[in-house]
């Protein structure tokens, strides 16, 4: 089977890494959350005193950190950083890292090393604008920031974070907000992305779509004979 590229975009909280690594289960492909990686570099300014408000500085840093993926988790320079990168702290900090175009250069062109000759289901918010343009399937998945707060504010809470509803959505308004007005491949739909509001869907449901979509395209039903 020929290698193909799934981009699946969208602002926070939309659902995209979990339908992403569920589409990857069920198509037996890789999957790849470019945001972690974003998450990684925030991680090393934030411990490492680089004062983020210092792009050069902060490009430095990224330029000298090692970014994997071993078995779906993020290393960064050979820690496993899975729970670090999710901390509300992160979070709060991440749109202002990655809107600097050397740190996305950096990371863009890692992404699409990763993605070579495989194929590959990868998350983000500039896949299908910038990472792969020509990526074979686009989804833009969206929903209301009220949803994708409370969504958000579910798993924070799970974990026993200690923030208010009302706090996350305004922090996932202004993040939307950062990604979107950036000048460097801001947060938008690919023209012929597919747009998917899951605002009232699970994440099976939103899964089985692109899923369903994706394999009616690769095998067309026979033709009907006369
Ligand atoms: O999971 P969630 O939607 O909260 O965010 P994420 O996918 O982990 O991405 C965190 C942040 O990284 C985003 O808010 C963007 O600022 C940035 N990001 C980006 O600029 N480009 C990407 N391809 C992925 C993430």
């Amino acid at each position: 089977m020929k290698n193909f590229i799934i981009a699946i975009d969208g602002p926070a909280g939309s659902g995209k890494s979990t339908v992403s690594k569920e589409i990857a289960k069920i198509l037996k492909i890789d999957y790849l959350d470019t945001g972690a990686m974003y998450r990684a570099i925030t991680l090393k300014c934030l411990e490492n005193n680089v004062d983020i408000t210092d792009e050069d500085k902060v490009i430095e840093a990224c330029r000298l950190s090692k970014v994997d993926f071993v078995n779906n988790s993020i290393y960064l320079d050979d820690r496993c950083v899975d729970e670090e990168i999710r901390e509300n702290i992160i979070s709060s900090n991440v749109s202002n890292i990655a809107k600097i175009q050397g740190v996305r250069e950096i990371l863009v062109k890692r992404q699409r090393e990763i993605g070579l000759d495989k194929s590959v289901v990868l998350d983000g918010r500039d896949i299908g604008t910038c990472v792969f343009p020509n990526a074979k399937y686009k989804f833009y998945i969206n929903a209301s920031p009220e949803v994708r707060g409370k969504r958000r504010f579910d798993e924070l809470f799970l974990k026993g974070a200690e923030v208010s509803l009302e706090e996350i959505i305004e922090d996932v308004k202004r993040r939307d907000y950062i990604d979107m007005t950036r000048e460097a491949s801001p947060l938008k739909k690919a023209e012929d992305a597919i747009e998917i509001d899951s605002s009232n869907m699970s994440v099976t449901e939103v899964a089985n779509f692109i899923v369903s979509h994706i394999t009616r395209r690769r095998c067309p039903p026979p033709l009907n004979k006369v």
